[in-house]
């Protein structure tokens, strides 16, 4: 007697920044291996041009949802659509350019540097309470 094969599992994938450069090229090569990708970006016409793109050329398995890395309530959206929609993700790519850095802007003013020309140049700004925010995805 034969017996159907069993499907393989859909393992999911995010990749951050992804609308152009590494972050676009990593969303191609994933979901040509076959992973069901969320293509994600911070400008909802860039990123969804992106998406466009790849289900264009044939890739039917990329889906696009904003996310700036730098926005607590756009974190909390996309944790949901993740959440609400696959469960839980099998890869993360955290490939978006900010930095991570935290900065003591009080203690760059004390020092006469302007926070703000610091921070373009050597870092991010990141609020505390959005680092905890991120642990979202850790808990996905
Ligand atoms: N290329 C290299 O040689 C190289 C070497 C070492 C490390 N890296 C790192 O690899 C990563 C990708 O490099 P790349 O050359 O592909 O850079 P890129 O072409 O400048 O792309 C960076 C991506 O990150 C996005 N991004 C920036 N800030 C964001 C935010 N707050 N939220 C969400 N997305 C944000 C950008 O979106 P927008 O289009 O909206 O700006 C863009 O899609 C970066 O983290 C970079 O530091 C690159």
């Amino acid at each position: 007697m034969e017996v159907d094969p069993v499907p393989a599992p859909i393992r999911y994938a995010l990749v951050t920044g992804a609308n152009k450069g590494i972050g676009l090229e990593t969303v191609r090569q994933l979901a040509l291996a076959g992973l069901t990708v969320v293509l994600t970006a911070r400008d909802e016409n860039r990123g969804r041009a992106a998406t466009s793109l790849l289900q264009e050329s044939g890739l039917s398995n990329v889906v696009f949802h904003q996310l700036d890395v730098q926005d607590r309530k756009s974190i909390e959206s996309l944790a949901n659509f993740i959440k609400t929609q696959f469960g839980s993700l099998d890869v993360l790519v955290n490939n978006a350019g900010a930095s991570g850095v935290l900065v003591d802007e009080d203690g760059l003013r004390a020092l006469n540097i302007d926070p703000a020309t610091w921070v373009r140049f050597y870092g991010t700004s990141v609020d505390p309470a959005l680092l905890s925010a991120s642990s979202t995805f850790r808990r996905l």
